[in-house]
Parts: C-alpha cells; sequence; structure tokens
C-alpha cells in the first residue's frame, strides 16, 4: 500500500507543496527542539556511503523528539540477502518512517509499493529530491524569491540535476544545463518538466558551451562527474567532461551576485576548482546546512506532526 506522504521524486509535488516545505523549514530552522516527531522511528536504510544525508537526517529525527535507526550497506543487503517487498513489511511492523538512499530507483519504488510507512528519497539513480527541496531554501534566503531566477547547471545529467531541473521548472525559474552530448538529461525528464514549465513560465535550455549556460545565471552549480555506483566509468567520464570544470574564470562570466552551488561531496580539480568552495559567492556549505531544516519539514509532513 503506497503512502501519499512518501517522497521519492520532485515530479509528484507541486509547486505550493515546494513553498510550503521553504517556509517550514525556515520557521523550523529558528527552533532548537519540537516535539512532532515524538517517540517515532525512522530507520535509515543505505545502499551507499553518505555524509550529510545521513547525519542532517538523523539530527532533524532527533530534534524533532524522535530516532533514527541506521542500516549500513552491508546489514541488510537489500534484494541479495532479502526481497525488496519483505524489507519494506518487516521494517512498516518496527518503523514509522523510511529514509532510503538506493543505487536503482525502481528500488525506493518498491519499498514505497510494499511499506505501510513514507519512505524517502535520500538519493537513487534518478533523484535527490531533499538535495533540490534543501537548495530552494537555500535559493530562496540569499535571493529574497525563487520564481524568476535563471539557474545554469554546468556537468552531468545526473540525479541532482533531474530534481533542480523538475523543482525549478515547477517553481518558475529559468534552468540551462550545459553537459556534453551523450551525458544530457533524459528526453522523458525534460517532457516531464516542460509540461511544468507552460504552466509557470519557466524556461528549460540545453546547450554543450558552459560560458553559454552561465551567462546571465543568478546561480551556477555543478555536481561530480561520476556518481556513486559508476566508478568504472570514472576515466571515460574524467575525459568527455574536461572541458566542463567550473572555475572562478567562468563563474565570472554569470550574474554578479551569483551564487555557486554544489551539493557535496565535491571532487577537487575535477567539475571544480578547489578555490571555488571558498569563493565570495560560494553558499556550498549554506546548502549543507539547510538539508537539516529541510528534512524537518519533510520529516513532520510525512509523519503527520506540526512544523511548529
Ligand atoms: N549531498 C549529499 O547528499 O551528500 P551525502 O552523499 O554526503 O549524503
Ligand atoms: N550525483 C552524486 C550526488 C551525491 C550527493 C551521486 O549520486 O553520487
Amino acid at each position: 500500500m503506497a503512502v501519499s506522504t512518501s517522497l521519492l521524486s520532485v515530479a509528484s509535488l507541486t509547486a505550493d507543496d515546494i513553498w510550503r516545505f521553504v517556509r517550514d523549514a525556515a520557521i523550523l530552522k529558528q527552533e532548537t527542539n519540537s516535539g512532532s516527531l515524538s517517540g517515532k522511528a525512522v530507520a535509515l536504510l543505505f545502499e551507499k556511503p553518505s555524509l550529510r544525508t545521513r547525519v542532517s537526517f538523523e539530527v532533524a529525527i532527533r530534534r524533532l523528539g524522535g530516532y533514527a535507526v541506521y542500516l549500513s550497506p552491508t546489514e541488510v543487503g537489500l534484494g541479495r540477502r532479502e526481497e525488496i517487498p519483505d524489507v519494506a513489511r518487516t521494517l512498516s511492523r518496527y518503523v514509522d518512517a523510511i529514509i532510503a538512499r538506493t543505487f536503482t530507483h525502481r528500488t525506493v519504488e518498491l519499498l514505497a509499493g510494499y511499506a505501510r510507512i513514507p519512505v524517502i528519497n535520500g538519493l537513487s539513480d534518478r533523484e535527490h529530491p531533499c538535495q533540490a527541496l534543501g537548495d530552494m531554501l537555500t535559493i530562496y534566503e540569499k535571493k529574497g524569491k525563487l520564481n524568476g531566477l535563471r539557474l545554469a547547471f554546468i556537468g552531468d545529467g545526473n540525479n541532482v540535476a533531474r530534481s533542480l531541473l523538475l523543482a525549478t521548472s515547477l517553481l518558475g525559474m529559468d534552468f540551462c544545463i550545459a553537459s556534453p552530448a551523450q551525458y544530457g538529461l533524459d528526453e522523458e525528464s525534460l517532457e516531464l518538466a516542460r509540461g511544468f514549465a507552460s504552466k509557470s513560465s519557466a524556461r528549460i535550455s540545453i546547450v554543450l558551451d558552459p560560458r553559454r549556460a552561465v551567462e546571465n545565471a543568478d546561480i551556477v552549480y555543478t555536481d561530480v562527474w561520476t556518481s556513486m555506483g559508476q566508478e568504472a566509468e570514472a576515466d571515460e567520464r574524467r575525459s568527455a567532461f574536461a572541458s566542463y570544470q567550473l572555475n572562478a574564470d567562468l563563474l565570472a562570466l554569470a550574474s554578479k551576485d551569483v551564487l555557486f552551488m554544489h551539493p557535496l561531496p565535491a571532487h577537487h580539480g575535477e567539475e571544480v576548482t578547489a578555490d571555488l568552495l571558498d569563493h565570495p559567492r560560494s553558499v556550498v556549505f549554506d546548502q549543507a546546512e539547510n538539508r537539516l531544516h529541510i528534512q524537518k519539514a519533510i520529516l513532520a509532513r510525512a509523519l503527520g506532526g506540526s512544523t511548529t
């Protein structure tokens, strides 16, 4: 039985939903503690490593009065030691929600399909919704608005890019991606986003030249060239993306009050020069912090508690 408060994809949200998360998170950011998860247990079921997602969720759960049970990549053996539907049905008897970080998106869908409790996507190969929602909070804090801005994404058409594409097109923020030809976003996601953009008036564009993408950009965003699970392709990707590195010269072509964003972890000297993390326009550690606050809002909604 799927639960409507699961969060697998940004595509399941409306612009109003995103605004509600951003506003709730801004309120929760001012509070050190809240009892909205009082006595609730949340499982963190991770097939891949994590720093930010694990720590920010564990701290968020604790600050809301609940407690986390972390299940490491080696512990459960999702789909190997035990079938995914059986894991979902068993965890539903113990805990109140599952945060899942998985290799394939199909795994989070199966978990949500069989669980009796909300399932939140803590990153799959397809999407990273908690990252995109946290990023909307960061952009709103820095710019005071979301619609009418222009976000340029330089690099791989990956999980982070896809969730940002969907969030921006729902909210009326222009999205331009510059990727090497064979590493762009898939047509299905672009079509879905174009549907959202036709209602929000967002413009979506795809270019090959990163310099064109960053022109007049309010936000310049990049992510790793090789995502978790793609390690065997690392050499091939390093060659394909060589001219897509984000450095201070490229950033200088954007709007003068541009925000530089990256979800982290960053591969210094690959997609980004190390100096950029400390650039005056960098907000990468604000992004990392805001994962905590947006996830408090996501958990409060998923588990039915009030945010304030
Ligand atoms: N940005 C992010 O999700 O970081 P982790 O992989 O460390 O969780
Ligand atoms: N695209 C990266 C994001 C990490 C937060 C990955 O999937 O590894």
